[in-house]
């Protein structure tokens, strides 16, 4: 079993004051590390408040991955202005150098970011793109590159526009950027390979295929596909289907009488950008945890992790992604 770097770990449970940023919350007013695994803690408390703190400082240049899916405002119609929609920008993008001072120097930021709609009206909302441009100015990013998370299982929605009118088309996917100080921070992906295709298996087998020159201008050797790579190269559009309801982390909520996180991710797609984007050891953060799909797919993949949630029940749910770990929960 891997361990938490000692120096990132010293003084965790300690009692953390420190300033919050711009976005007024209802967190715990301290934050405590909750749940501990060999690999891993998860602090309950505000990302604010803990990257602010010395857990956030003891984190500095030690980071390889950020990986998150941050809250989302209900976007509910203001009767002046979209104070809301503005005040989310800020508070995002505010993390922006935060998150900067965690990273390796080639070191990556993850983050899922779902559409959004203009309540009441068959328009999308245009605000989590805003927040994504503030971010990256914020942080001097580089956007490495954007990928799609498709859902297949999605139900139909916004029901409105898609099922009652029939005006829109069901929304599907999330947008997924990833974003970087370096041009070039670690990345391989020869460690995300997918299985060949029948196809793919056939040709390489035959060694028959047409060579030459392709309509996309694309000039295809005579031997390109004989190598056996192991795998194909994935493409930015990553398909997850999210339906599992009976799942060893929906099993323990509801033998626990837990609420289950309504926004949980598929653990595909954290595992898919901690294989890609880091290797054993390296160091996984993610500061809105939700039911830490993230952690639990760090610890699989034996990266070391950090997650940060205000919401205790969540926390106390996310256990459940660990059987047979050490567990603790404390707040003093
Ligand atoms: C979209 S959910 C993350 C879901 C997660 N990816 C999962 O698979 O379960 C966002 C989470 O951010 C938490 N959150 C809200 N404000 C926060 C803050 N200021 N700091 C840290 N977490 C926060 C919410 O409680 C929520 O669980």
């Amino acid at each position: 079993m891997t361990t938490v770097d000692a120096e990132v770990v010293s003084g965790l449970e300690r009692e953390i004051e420190v300033e919050t940023l711009s976005m007024p919350s209802t967190h715990p007013p301290r934050s405590y590390a909750a749940h501990k695994t060999g690999s891993g803690v998860t602090y309950c408390g505000s990302a604010e408040r803990v990257l602010t703190s010395s857990i956030g400082r003891k984190l500095k240049g030690k980071v390889q991955l950020i990986f998150t899916s941050p809250p989302f405002p209900l976007n509910r119609k203001k009767k002046y202005g979209n104070l809301q929609g503005e005040a989310y920008v800020k508070w995002l993008s505010a993390f922006a150098p935060l998150f900067r001072d965690l990273l390796k120097e080639d070191g990556s930021i993850v983050m899922e970011l779902g559409n959004a709609w203009q309540p009441g009206e068959p328009v999308m909302s245009t605000l989590a793109l805003k927040a994504l441009l503030a971010f990256l100015e914020e942080g001097k990013f580089h956007l490495c590159q954007q990928f799609v998370c498709y859902n297949p299982a999605r139900l139909p929605s916004p029901a409105q526009w898609v099922n009652v009118e029939r005006i829109r088309v069901k929304d599907a996917y999330t947008h997924v950027w990833w974003m970087a100080p370096s041009e070039r921070p670690q990345a391989d992906n020869r460690r995300v390979l997918k299985e060949y295709s029948p196809a793919m298996l056939k040709l390489l087998s035959s060694k028959k295929y047409n060579s030459g020159r392709r309509p996309s201008e694309h000039k295809i050797g005579s031997k390109s596909f004989f190598q056996n790579n192991n795998g194909a190269i994935p493409s930015n559009v990553l398909t997850f289907a999210n339906t599992n309801s009976n799942d060893q982390y929906s099993n323990y909520c509801r033998r626990n009488n837990l609420r289950l996180h309504p926004a949980r991710m598929a653990i595909g797609l954290p595992e898919f950008f901690i294989r890609f984007l880091t290797t054993p050891k390296n160091l996984v953060v993610d500061p809105f945890a939700g039911s830490n799909t993230t952690g639990a797919a760090a610890e699989r993949l034996k990266r070391r992790w950090i997650a940060i949630e205000p919401n205790n029940e969540y926390i106390a749910g996310s256990v459940g992604r660990f059987p047979g770990q050490e567990v603790y929960s404390n707040d003093t």
